[in-house]
């Protein structure tokens, strides 16, 4: 009989706050640097329903996404429309590339990094995958059916009159990238949604990336807003992907 051998230990990468960073950097040097620098994303509507917990009445209004990126959230919205930079002079099938592109980049670090993850809503990493690749086709689709729903534009100078939207979402930018832009930038981009907004703008999440902590400043701009006459509040909501990434920033007017 021969000794059980024992079983070499799997080792897991220790996680790593600049891993995406990494990644998110392949994208510079590339042609499509045009887009910014920033991975474009494709999370689904059902997605944004759980992010933002969206209720049927909530889905009846005019909504903004925005930067919308390649999500398929406008294509189900009734009266939805779509903001983001990557629209600019970008041809769908390119976009759609670079998109699929960035979402394999994305899902290799999630595999790389499964336990900065919260695996309920996907429950693998094929199944990610699987889901925001149909995610940006659907939008790809949309996008050229009704190409008057995708509207270049840039945070924090929108191309929309004041209180065009009823409801501005608002998914993975501000908060998310805060190693990008710092507390002015975020102040006026907040400004500039809820300008364009006649009631309310929602904001998910509240974690910047490779964090599970809130953004750093987010009690301050919340002051700042409030002085501006906009009341702010942290809605938990049923979505969770990202570790710690469970809260929503209500911001209306008053
Ligand atoms: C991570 S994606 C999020 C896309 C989508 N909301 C989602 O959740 O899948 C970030 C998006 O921000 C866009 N972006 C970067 N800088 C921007 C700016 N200053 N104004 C508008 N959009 C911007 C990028 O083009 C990219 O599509």
């Amino acid at each position: 009989m021969h000794p059980t051998r024992a079983t070499p230990k799997r080792r897991t990468p220790k996680p790593d706050a600049c891993a995406w960073l990494r990644i998110v950097n392949d994208l510079r040097g590339r042609p499509s640097e045009s887009f910014g620098a920033l991975a474009v994303s494709s999370r689904s509507f059902d997605e944004y329903r759980a992010m933002f917990a969206l209720t049927d009445a909530d889905l009846r209004r005019r909504i903004l996404d925005c930067p919308a990126g390649a999500a398929s959230f406008v294509a189900r919205a009734p009266d939805g429309y779509a903001c983001d930079l990557a629209y600019a002079n970008t041809p769908g099938p390119a976009l759609l590339r670079h998109v699929q592109a960035d979402n394999e980049r994305l899902n290799r670090y999630i595999r790389l990094y499964p336990d900065q993850y919260r695996w309920t809503y996907f429950s693998t990493a094929d199944q990610h995958r699987t889901t925001r690749r149909a995610s940006a086709e659907r939008f790809a689709d949309d996008r050229e059916a009704r190409p008057g729903r995708y509207l270049p534009g840039a945070l924090p100078n929108l191309p929309f009159a004041d209180g065009t939207f009823e409801l501005v979402l608002s998914s993975h930018f501000l908060f998310t990238y805060a190693d990008r832009f710092d507390r002015d930038f975020h102040r006026a981009a907040l400004r500039e949604l809820v300008r364009v907004s006649s009631a309310e703008v929602r904001i998910f999440p509240l974690v910047p990336i490779a964090l599970n902590t809130p953004y750093a400043h987010l009690d301050q701009l919340r002051a700042e807003l409030a002085e501006d006459g906009t009341r702010t509040s942290v809605v938990d909501v049923g979505y969770e992907f990202q570790a710690g990434g469970n809260q929503m920033l209500v911001c209306r007017k008053t």
